[in-house]
C-alpha cells in the first residue's frame, strides 16, 4: 500500500474521463481542473487502474464533466471493473433512467447522483437546464439497482437551505442516502462574490443532526459520520460534508484523482500538482515507469488544510 509523507494511505482513485457536461451548475469546481485538449481512452483508463490496483488503490471514482456523456462509458466500467472492490460513478443523473441497467450490468456497484433541489425553476436555475424530472426518474431508477445511491446536495445560502429537512424526506422515501456538502473553494476563491454569496456553514446543522439522530456511524474517508434519522417515511441516512478548513477531513483524506487530460493531481483545492501520466504512457514506458509515476504524486501529497 501507497502512504504520503504525512502517513496517510491512499487507497481511492477519482478519475475524471470527460470535462464534457450535458448541465451547466454555475458553482462547479469542475474537479479542480483546467482545460486540457485530450481525453484517454478505455485501454488507457484501464492501464492506470490496473496500475493503482497493484499499488493498493482499489476504490475507484468515476467522475466528470458528466461521465455519462462519454459514449463508451459502459466499456470503461466494464474493464476497469476486475481490478478493483469498490466501482462508482458520480454522475447528474440525467440520463440513468436509460443507462442504469447497462452500467449494472457491466459491473458498476453504485453511484452519486447529484440533486441540489426538488423544485423544477430552481433546478434550472442552478443547472442551466430543466432537467428535474428526468432526474427523479433516474433516481428512482437507480436505487432499484445499486445500494446505496447516494443524493449530493451542496448547500447554498438563500438558495436551497430551506430545503434540507424536504430533502432528507425525499431521501428516506426513496432509499437513498443524502450527502450535504458545503460550497468548496480553494483559498483565492473565498473572498470572492460567489462564495461570500452562497457558502452555508453546515457545522450548526450537523449539531442539529447529532441531537435527532438515533444511531451515527463514523466512516473513515474523510472521518464523515453517518446520522440515521427517525422521519415521517422511516429512517434517513444523512452525510454532511464539510472540507473547507477542516484539518480533520484533510488529515483522513485517502485520495489520489485523475484528470480527464491525464494527470494525476493529489488535491481538488491545488493548482500546483499536476504529474502527468497519459504523455510517458503514450510515449511507451513501462509499468515499472508508470508505477514511478504514481511515486512521484504521492511524494507531492499533502493536506490543504493543516
Ligand atoms: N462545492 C461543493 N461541491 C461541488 N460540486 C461541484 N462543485 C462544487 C462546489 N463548488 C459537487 C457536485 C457533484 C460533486 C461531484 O461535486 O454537486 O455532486
Amino acid at each position: 500500500m501507497l502512504f504520503d509523507r504525512f502517513g496517510r494511505p491512499v487507497t481511492n482513485l477519482r478519475i475524471s474521463i470527460t470535462e464534457n457536461c450535458n448541465l451547466n451548475c454555475f458553482y462547479c469546481h469542475r474537479e479542480g481542473q483546467q482545460t486540457g485538449h485530450r481525453e484517454m481512452t478505455p485501454e488507457e483508463i484501464e492501464r492506470i487502474v490496473r496500475i493503482a490496483s497493484r499499488l493498493g488503490i482499489k476504490k475507484v471514482k468515476l467522475t466528470g464533466g458528466e461521465p455519462t456523456v462519454r459514449a463508451d462509458i459502459v466499456e470503461i466500467v466494464r474493464r476497469i471493473r476486475p481490478y478493483v472492490v469498490d466501482l462508482s460513478l458520480t454522475t447528474n443523473g440525467t440520463v440513468m433512467h436509460r443507462l442504469a441497467e447497462e452500467l449494472k450490468e457491466a459491473g458498476l456497484d453504485r453511484v452519486n447522483i447529484s440533486l441540489d433541489t426538488l423544485d423544477r425553476r430552481k433546478y434550472k436555475r442552478i443547472t442551466g437546464f430543466d432537467v428535474l424530472p428526468q432526474v427523479l426518474k433516474g433516481v428512482e431508477k437507480s436505487v432499484k439497482l445499486f445500494s446505496p445511491v447516494k443524493l449530493n446536495m451542496v448547500v447554498m445560502k438563500g438558495l436551497n437551505d430551506d430545503e434540507i429537512w424536504d430533502m432528507i424526506d425525499y431521501a428516506a422515501r426513496t432509499g437513498a442516502v443524502l450527502q450535504l456538502i458545503e460550497i468548496e473553494a480553494p483559498r483565492e476563491l473565498e473572498g470572492s462574490w460567489f462564495f461570500k454569496r452562497y457558502f452555508y456553514p453546515l457545522k450548526p446543522l450537523e449539531e442539529e443532526l447529532e441531537k435527532r439522530a438515533v444511531e451515527i456511524r463514523e466512516r473513515r474517508m474523510h472521518r464523515r459520520r453517518k446520522y440515521f434519522l427517525p422521519v415521517n417515511h422511516g429512517i434517513a441516512e444523512v452525510e454532511v460534508v464539510r472540507a473547507m478548513h477542516n484539518t480533520v477531513f484533510c488529515a483522513n483524506c485517502t485520495r489520489l484523482r485523475l484528470t480527464a487530460d491525464g494527470h494525476l493531481k493529489t488535491c481538488l483545492l491545488r493548482r500546483d500538482d499536476l504529474i502527468d501520466i497519459l504523455t510517458p504512457m503514450r510515449s511507451g514506458a513501462t509499468d515499472e515507469e508508470l508505477v514511478d509515476v504514481f511515486r512521484e504524486a504521492i511524494r507531492i501529497r499533502q493536506p490543504y488544510w493543516r
